[in-house]
């Protein structure tokens, strides 16, 4: 594997790749890697010939007051990681390299989703999180990225900036990885205090709360945002940030769930903060299922 800090040079390494027949896959992260991260270069190892992974924590996506210096940064234990994973190069450039004029002031303006949710709770968050994507696609160039969904908010506007920008790369979402107990693997779980590792599956057990409901027949929106939140309540160290269910396509909060939705939830625990998100399971209405098994007598 090869580890280049030069942005000239990991553009040169992904074309040369490319002109050599191999479809360049990409895996952008901000390092401390775990088995999601793993799993995004998995995916990318098993549909391309040449697998490229980016660590770069990007200052322009914290707020003030954020984890910004406190972000694990583990560089040689990384670099051990991605080469067993089996990545043709490691691409860790320089905050100096990045944005040579500090802060960039042209960027990319994540629309109205941007403000909803995570950018809600994190002003500018999204603006720092496309603005440094479309810098890596750029030097990643043509072939296909891979974003988990983990981060669903993030991956739906990075699709979106991919098609509006038209960025010659396919974008490629990963399911998401847990614990045993349902956590969702991140950089950040490093931080918990054991009793914070004891209360975080909670996020998990609200959203299961959640799919639960919709399985069962539940389609008020908000009753699944009230259990969410009681679950969350209920665990006296948990600060819940926000419950949503959104229509996962179009990302407007429901009223009422009538195709596939998506249940989010963020919560503090002590000084950490995260996230996690399930696609609710979704079933057509009994009237629809009949018209298709009698469509299906009918053949
Ligand atoms: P980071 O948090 O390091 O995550 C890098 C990628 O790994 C993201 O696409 C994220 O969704 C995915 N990922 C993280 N935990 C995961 C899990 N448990 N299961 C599946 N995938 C998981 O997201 C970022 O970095 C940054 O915002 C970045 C896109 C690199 C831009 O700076």
């Amino acid at each position: 594997m090869e580890l280049t800090t030069s942005a000239d040079r990991f553009r040169a390494t992904c074309s040369t790749a490319r002109q050599e027949g191999s479809i360049v896959g990409f895996v952008p992260t901000m390092g401390a890697l775990h088995q999601g991260h793993g799993r995004l270069v998995a995916a990318a190892r098993r549909e391309c010939g040449f697998v490229a992974l980016s660590i770069f924590v990007n200052p322009f996506q914290f707020g003030a007051g954020e984890d910004f210096s406190s972000y694990p940064r583990r560089l040689e234990q990384d670099s051990a990681v991605a080469a067993s994973l089996g990545c043709d190069v490691l691409f860790v450039p320089e905050e100096r390299s990045m944005y040579p004029q500090g802060r960039p002031t042209v960027t990319v303006d994540p629309g109205p989703l941007g403000e909803r949710l995570e950018g809600r709770s994190r002003p500018g968050h999204f603006r720092g999180v496309l603005t440094v994507v479309a810098k890596l696609l750029n030097l990643a160039g043509h072939g296909r990225a891979y974003f988990g969904e983990k981060d669903a908010q993030q991956l739906v506007l990075v699709r979106r900036m991919v098609e509006d920008l038209d960025i010659p790369v396919e974008v490629v979402a990963v399911p998401v990885v847990r614990e045993i107990d349902g956590l969702a693997l991140s950089s950040r779980n490093v931080r918990l205090s054991m009793q914070e590792r004891e209360a975080a599956p909670a996020l998990f057990d609200a959203l299961t709360i959640a799919a639960q409901l919709a399985r069962a027949g539940e389609r008020d929106a908000n009753v699944l945002r009230a259990q969410m939140a009681r679950r969350i309540g209920a665990e006296p160290i948990a600060k819940l940030d926000y419950v949503a269910i959104v229509d996962d396509a179009t990302w407007e909060d429901l009223v009422t769930i009538e195709g596939p939705a998506r249940a989010l939830v963020a919560a503090r625990f002590g000084s950490t903060r995260l996230i996690d998100n399930v696609l609710l399971p979704w079933e057509p209405s009994p009237a629809a299922v009949q018209n298709t098994s009698s469509d299906e007598e009918r053949r």
